[in-house]
Order: structure tokens, then sequence, then C-alpha cells
């Protein structure tokens, strides 16, 4: 059995003013109106054989995570569990929470696939097979990830060094070494060597292979989360469930990531080499190529007048904005906070909300 978990929080703050601490990324809405999260959820409620979906996300995203749910006609047809932390602590707790209420619920033979609820993916089939070929792996107790032939040296993923294809296995390889976040020297040298692939935030592994891992090598992460869990209270609903995490036992996890706690020290991570279309959608840069440029290279959401406007990005669906004589700007309007940015800037917008944060 395979249990999609969809991972949802974070803040998303390259993509201020849309993406907030009340509504984080997984809720922006794509040109085509539906949500980052409702796409997670359809990619994964696509893959064969899937009834049950755990969704692990704050108490605080629980109701608007249900709402856009619900919207999907697919929803009504799925079994779902909800885990929710009381604050965010990163993705190692959260992960950790998950396996061991997959196994809680599921047994030790249960596959997690962990899905980050803010990316986007375009070809199913591609991510399917991807899946399929995890799970093969998966089940041979390897911590499977999905590598992406990268594009750039792009300092905010994890890189993935591939070594020897599995034994008996066509397309999962063993990985030499995993390095989150490199610097821009050593990401550059990533790019031009040919041996390394980008980590797609996606894992694929057996609930039991995981939890030894964790306690081999997070045993603090494993201890907080289990704790929180064994202390939470159950409740059932019609087509749904949910466990509120202990708080203060899950206070005591490190706020770390699972990259860093898992991915970087275990032996036993391989990687699934694929091409879904994927893209993580990292800033308003990526954001606005989903847009269509008119002649001028413009994209505008909402009525605009440019006089003398190229290649810009204007988001103000719900204001009419005129402009005149710029260039390569981003300009995103919501009720309360207005962006303007240098387009070669968008990596800098997080700093917002970064100097917002020592403000208060
Ligand atoms: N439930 C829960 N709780 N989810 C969380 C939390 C948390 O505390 N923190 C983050 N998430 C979710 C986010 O919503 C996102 O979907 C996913 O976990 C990954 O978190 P990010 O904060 O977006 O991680 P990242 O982008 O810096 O890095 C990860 O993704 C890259 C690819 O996009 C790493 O796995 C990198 O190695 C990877 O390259
Ligand atoms: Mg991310």
């Amino acid at each position: 059995i395979l249990i999609p978990c969809i991972i949802a929080g974070g803040s998303g703050t390259r993509l201020w003013p849309v993406s907030r601490q009340a509504r984080p990324k997984p809720f922006m809405t794509l040109p085509d109106g539906q949500s980052l999260l409702q796409k997670t959820l359809l990619r994964a409620a696509a893959l064969t054989g899937v009834e049950q979906v755990l969704v692990v996300t704050g108490k605080d995203l629980y109701f608007s995570t249900q709402d856009e749910f619900r919207q999907l006609p697919v929803a009504a047809r799925l079994q779902f569990d909800y885990l929710l932390e009381p604050q965010g602590r990163n993705t190692a707790p959260a992960i950790a929470a998950a396996a061991l209420r997959v196994q809680q619920l599921h047994g030790d033979e249960a596959l997690l696939l962990v899905l980050p609820a803010d990316h986007l993916i375009d070809d199913q089939p591609a991510f399917a097979a991807a899946v399929q070929q995890a799970c093969e792996a998966a089940q041979q107790d390897w911590l499977v990830t999905f590598g992406i032939q990268p594009q750039y040296a792009e300092i905010g993923y994890g890189y993935i060094e591939t070594g020897d294809a599995l034994d008996g296995e066509a397309a999962a390889r063993h990985v030499v070494r995993f390095t989150e976040k490199p610097d821009e020297a050593t990401a550059q040298q990533y790019l031009l060597d040919g041996r390394h692939l980008w980590n797609a935030g996606m894992f694929c592994f057996r609930a039991a292979a995981v939890l030894a891992e964790l306690a081999e090598h997070a045993p603090d992460v494993l201890e907080a989360a289990g704790q929180s869990l064994a202390q939470a209270p159950c409740m059932q609903g019609a087509g749904s469930s949910h466990v509120e995490l202990a708080p203060a036992a899950f206070a005591q996890a490190p706020d770390i990531s699972i990259d860093y706690a898992l991915m970087e020290r275990s032996q036993r991570v391989v990687v699934v080499p694929c091409d879904p279309g994927w893209n993580d959608i990292g800033s308003w840069t990526s954001m606005r190529e989903l847009y269509p440029r008119d002649a001028d290279g413009n994209q505008s959401v909402g009525e605009t007048v440019l006089i003398d406007v190229e290649d810009c990005f204007i988001d103000a669906p719900e204001r009419l904005v005129g402009a005149v004589g710029i260039t390569d700007l981003i300009v995103v309007d919501t009720p309360d906070a207005l962006l303007i940015a240098d387009a070669r800037r968008s990596q800098d917008v997080k700093r917002i909300t970064e100097t917002l944060k020592q403000r208060q």
C-alpha cells in the first residue's frame, strides 16, 4: 500500500506578498484557477491504487486545507488523515510524525510518498513512472529521492551525486553524497561535473525503513515526534480523521529539515532520475513564466494600461494599473501589500519578510 503524504508548511517568503504566513505558498493560485495544494492532491490521487492520503500541516491551516480539497470532486472518494502541527518545526519532525502515523495505521510495510504541497509537475505519466520505480527500490528498504537534471547553479536546492545503478534495478541509482543547499561556487561545480542532480524534495520509503534511519541519525527528532503522537487525541470523522500533535512534546523537536537531518547522513539513500516537468515555483521569476507574454514581453493579471512598458509582470487582479516607461519590473498587488521589484532581484524578495520580522 502506498500512502501519499502531502506536507504543507513553511512560508515561501520569496513570493511575498501573495504568500504570507496565514496563506503560504501551497495556497497560491495558478492561471488555471487551481492552487498548488489542489494540484498536489490531484497528482497523488491519479496514482494507481491511491485511496488514502495523509496530510501534515499546521493546525492553523487545517480548515483552509480542507476547503481547498473539498472543491475537488476527487476528494469525495479519498480517505483523509490529517496530522496537525502546533507549530512548524520544519520537514524532519513532520516526516517523522508522518512515518509513525502511517506505521500505526497501515503497518511496517506501507510505503510513504512524501509530496511537497507547493510544486508544479507537468508530466503526470512521467511522474507516475518515477513513483513506480521509486516504490520498487523503497520496498528494498532504500530511502528514495527523485533527481532532476540541474538547469543552473541554484543554491536553494539539495544536490545528489549519483553513483552506480542498484543491483538488478534499471532505474534507481546509489547516492554517493547528498549536499543540501551548497554555496554558489560548489553549486557551479556540481552543475558542470555532470554527476549531480537536483533533489526534487519528494521522497519514497517504507515506514519501518525511514524510522530505522531516523533512530540512527536523528533520534531527537524521532523521539519528539513519537511523544507528540503518543499524547495526541485522534478525532474520527466521516471520510477523514485528524490528529493534533501534542504541543509540549512537539516543541522538543529540533527545527531541522529532512535533508539535513537524514538525507545528508544516511547511507541508504538512492535516487530515481526523472524529468516530470518539475518546477518548485521558487520565486516570482518562475511564477511569471506560467503567464503568456504580450508582444512587448509583458504579462498582466487584471486590467492594465501600459505605455512604453517592456518585460514587466504586473499581477493586480483587484485594481486598474497604469504604467509608463518601465522595463523589467515585477509588480504584485494585494489588498494590504504591494510589491515592486527589479525582475533580476526576485530572489531577494524574501528580505522584505526578514526585515518585517525584525521590526516586530
Ligand atoms: N507540514 C510541514 N511542516 N510542512 C513543511 C514544514 C513544516 O514545518 N516546513 C516546510 N514544509 C513543506 C513546505 O510546504 C514544502 O512543501 C516542503 O515542505 C519543503 O519545504 P521548503 O521550505 O520549501 O524546502 P526548500 O525548498 O528550502 O528545500 C527542499 O526542497 C527543494 C526542492 O524544492 C529540500 O528538500 C531541497 O533539497 C530541495 O532541492
Ligand atoms: Mg521549497
